[in-house]
C-alpha cells in the first residue's frame, strides 16, 4: 500500500512521477505528492487522488530532473494535506516519500520532542526523516551514514526515498517489507513500487532486497546492506508490455480484467498442460515432488480472494491426492504459533507477492522447518523469492483493486498441481485424471462464453442493485465462490453481503430472509445438486428472492429461481472458474449502476503491505 515513484536523470523529472503515480494510484489514493529539486526543494502535496495533486499544480514551477512521488493509503494519521507524503526535514533541505509501517515510532518520536523538534503531521514517516536529519547532525555524517545508522534501529517495514537539495545529483532509497524496484536507462533511473511506471522507460530492472539501501545517480547504482558491505545489483529483464497495464478501451480495469480471464487462464495453461498427451509440466512441482506426495498435511496460507482459491483448492487435493488440507488466513497464523510437523508443506498464495501478513507467515514457517510453495502472479516478488519452489499464474499485472483474473489464474494453477500430485501419487484413476485434464482445458473457452452474455448480468445488477444486503449461498467446491461473490460485492458496490455453505444457513442467517433479500445461489450441477434445491425451496418457502448461478442444462432452478444465469457444464472441480464470472460482472455493473470508482474501491488499495 502506498506508491512511490522517483526519477534521476536527463529528463524532466515531474511528468514521469505523475504518470508513474496514475498507474501505482491501485494502491492507495486518499493523497499524493511530489519533491522536486531545482534551485532548492519545491515540495507539493495534496489530500485527495492524484488527479486532483496535477489539477492544483498547473502553473506552479515544476522543473527539475530529480524528483519523489508518492500515493498514499493512510496508516497513522488521518488521509489531510498535512499527512500527505512527501514529509521534510526541519532544516528544509531534505524530502522523504515512505511505503510501510515504522512500529517503533512513538519512542523515537519522544527522544525527538525531548531534543525539542516539532513535528507538522501526525505520521510516522516525518519520525524517521527527523531522526535521520538528528543522526545526520550529531554523527556530522553524509546522508546515506545517516540512513544506515537510523534504519538499523528501525522496527517495522519501509521504503523510502530521500532527496536532498545539497545533493541534486542524488536519490538515497532503502527497503524492508515493502517492494521497490529500480529501473536502469541510459544517463537516468527510475524508481517505484513496482514496474508498471518503468516499463515504458526500460525493461531492465533490479529488485532491491530488504536491509539494502540504494544510492543512484544519473549514471551509477550502489547498493550497500546496513553494514556498508557493497552488494551486486542483479538485473533482471521485465516480461510485461505497456499494453498489459493500460485500460485498452475498457471504462474500467476491472472489466477489463475480468473479460480477459479467456485469455489469462489460458496464459496460465500454456506449456504446462497437454491433454492430449495427459502430461502436466510444472517445474516446481517436480522438484518437490516426493515432499508433496509424502506431505502429512497441507496447509494453504493466503488472505482475501486468495485465500478463497486456497478454499477451493482444501476441496480439490483432499478429493485428489487425499491429503489433509488446512486454509489459514495469513493474519491468524502468523500471530498463533501455529504447530508445524515435519513434513507439512505450506502454499502461500498471493496475486501481489507483497501481502505482509502471507509474507511473515512464510517466514516463520520457513524458520520452522516447513516447505514453502509460493503460487504468486507479481513476478519477482517478495513472497515468489521467498518460496523454496512454486509457480507463477501468469495472469499479467492486475490494477483493477478487485481481484478477479488472479483468481481464476490461482484456481488453474492449483488444480494443476493436485492433478499432478495426484497421478504421482496414484490416488487418481487414469480415466479420472485425463477427464480432469480435458476439463480443464477447455474452461478459457467455456469462460469466453459465459462473458458473451455479460450484458445479461448488467440487466440482473439494474434490477437488485438498491438491495440493503445480499446472501451468497453455496456448496462443496462452490462454497468458497459464495465467499468470493459476497466479498466482491461489499468492496465494489459497498452492499453488505454476507457468504455462507448453504445448509449452513438454516443455523442463523435464514433469520435475515424476507421479501427484501436477493439470495445468490451458486447452484452448478454436480454432487450437492439435490441438496441446494432443498436449500432453494427453503429460502423461496420465506419469500426470499433467489438469483440462481445454474448449468445451462438445468431444468430444475430455473422454475423456482427468480433470475438465473447459465454456465456451461463442466466437472465441479473446474466450475468455480465458471461460476465465479457472473459474480465478478454483478459486482461490477451494481458498482457502476451506483455510480462508485469500481477500480478504486473507498478504503482499500491493492496491496497490502501492512498488516
Ligand atoms: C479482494 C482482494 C483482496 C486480496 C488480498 C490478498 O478483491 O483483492 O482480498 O485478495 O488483499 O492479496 P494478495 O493476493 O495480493 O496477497
Amino acid at each position: 500500500m502506498c506508491g512511490i515513484v522517483a526519477y534521476i536523470g536527463h529528463r524532466q523529472a515531474y511528468p514521469v512521477i505523475l504518470k508513474g503515480l496514475k498507474r501505482l494510484e491501485y494502491r492507495g489514493y486518499d493523497s499524493a505528492g511530489v519533491a522536486l529539486v531545482n534551485h532548492g526543494l519545491h515540495v507539493y502535496k495534496k489530500k485527495g487522488k492524484v488527479a486532483d495533486l496535477e489539477e492544483n499544480l498547473v502553473g506552479k514551477n515544476l522543473q527539475g530532473t530529480i524528483g519523489i512521488g508518492h500515493t498514499r493509503w493512510a496508516t497513522h494519521g488521518e488521509p489531510s494535506d498535512r499527512n500527505s507524503h512527501p514529509h521534510t526535514s526541519t532544516n528544509g533541505k531534505l524530502a522523504m516519500v515512505h511505503n510501510g509501517i515504522i512500529e517503533n515510532y512513538a519512542p523515537l518520536k519522544q527522544e525527538l520532542l525531548n531534543k525539542g523538534y516539532t513535528f507538522s503531521s501526525d505520521t510516522d514517516t516525518e519520525v524517521l526523516l527527523k531522526f535521520i536529519e538528528d543522526i545526520q547532525l550529531n554523527n556530522e555524517c553524509g546522508l546515506e551514514e545517516a540512513v544506515r545508522i537510523a534504519l538499523r534501529r528501525i522496527v517495522g517495514a519501509y521504503v523510502i526515498v530521500i532527496v536532498d537539495q545539497d545533493h541534486p545529483d542524488t536519490l538515497i532509497a532503502a527497503r524492508k517489507g515493502s517492494p521497490l524496484v529500480i529501473g536502469i536507462g541510459k544517463g537516468e533511473h527510475f524508481l517505484a513500487s513496482d514496474a508498471s511506471p518503468i516499463v515504458e522507460y526500460t525493461k531492465e530492472v533490479v529488485y532491491v532486497n530488504d536491509y539494502e539501501v540504494a544510492i543512484i545517480r544519473p549514471d551509477e547504482l550502489i547498493l550497500k546492506n546496513l553494514g556498508n558491505e557493497r552488494q551486486t545489483p542483479f538485473i533482471t529483464k521485465l516480461d510485461i508490455e505497456l499494453a498489459a497495464i493500460e485500460k485498452g478501451g475498457y471504462d474500467h480495469f476491472m472489466i477489463k480484467e475480468i473479460h480477459e480471464q479467456p485469455h489469462t487462464i489460458q496464459d496460465c495453461l500454456r506449456g504446462r498442460l497437454d491433454p492430449a498427451a495427459g502430461t502436466i509440466t510444472m517445474a516446481g512441482v517436480e522438484n518437490h515432488l516426493q515432499q508433496l506426495i509424502n506431505a502429512p498435511r497441507i496447509i494453504m496460507v493466503a488472505c482475501g480472494t486468495s485465500w478463497h482459491a486456497g478454499l477451493v483448492a482444501e476441496y480439490v487435493f483432499e478429493e485428489l491426492c487425499r491429503i489433509p488440507v488446512e486454509v489459514e488466513y495469513a493474519s491468524e497464523f502468523r500471530y498463533r504459533n501455529p504447530i508445524i510437523h515435519k513434513g507439512d508443506v505450506i502454499i502461500a498464495i498471493s496475486q501481489s507477492g507483497e501481502t505482509a501478513d502471507t509474507l511473515v507467515a512464510i517466514d516463520r514457517a520457513k524458520e520452522q522447518g516447513a516447505t514453502i510453495f509460493g503460487i504468486v502472479n507479481a513476478v519477482g516478488s517478495s513472497i515468489a523469492r521467498l518460496s523454496h519452489a512454486g509457480a507463477y499464474t501468469h495472469a499479467g499485472p492486475e490494477i483493477g483493486v478487485a481481484s478477479t483474473k488472479a483468481f481464476t489464474a490461482q484456481l488453474a494453477v492449483l488444480t494443476m498441481m493436485a492433478l499432478k500430485v495426484a497421478a504421482a501419487k496414484g490416488t487418481i484413476d487414469v480415466k479420472r485424471y485425463q477427464h480432469l485434464c480435458a476439463e480443464l482445458a477447455a474452461i478459457p473457452e467455456k469462460v469466453a462464453l459465459v462473458l458473451q452474455k455479460a450484458a445479461d448480468v448488467k440487466k440482473i445488477a439494474a434490477r437488485y442493485k438498491d438491495a440493503r444486503d445480499f446472501l451468497y449461498l453455496g456448496r462443496g467446491y462452490n462454497f468458497p465462490v459464495a465467499l468470493e461473490g459476497a466479498l466482491k460485492l461489499k468492496e465494489i458496490s459497498y452492499i453488505h453481503a454476507e457468504g455462507y455453505p448453504a445448509a449452513e444457513m438454516k443455523h442463523g442467517p435464514i433469520a435475515l430472509v424476507d421479501d427484501q433479500l436477493p439470495v445468490v445461489f451458486v447452484a452448478t450441477k454436480d454432487s450437492y445438486h439435490e441438496k441446494i434445491v432443498s436449500n432453494i425451496q427453503e429460502i423461496k418457502a420465506r419469500k426470499g428472492i433467489v438469483l440462481a448461478i445454474t448449468s445451462e442444462s438445468d431444468e430444475v432452478i430455473p422454475a423456482m429461481a427468480d433470475d438465473v444465469f447459465a454456465v456451461p457444464e463442466a466437472d465441479e472441480i473446474v466450475a468455480p472458474m465458471l461460476s465465479v464470472i457472473p459474480l465478478q460482472l454483478l459486482s461490477y455493473y451494481v458498482g457502476v449502476a451506483k455510480g462508485f470508482d469500481v477500480d478504486k474501491p473507498r478504503n482499500l488499495a491493492k496491496s497490502v503491505t501492512v498488516e
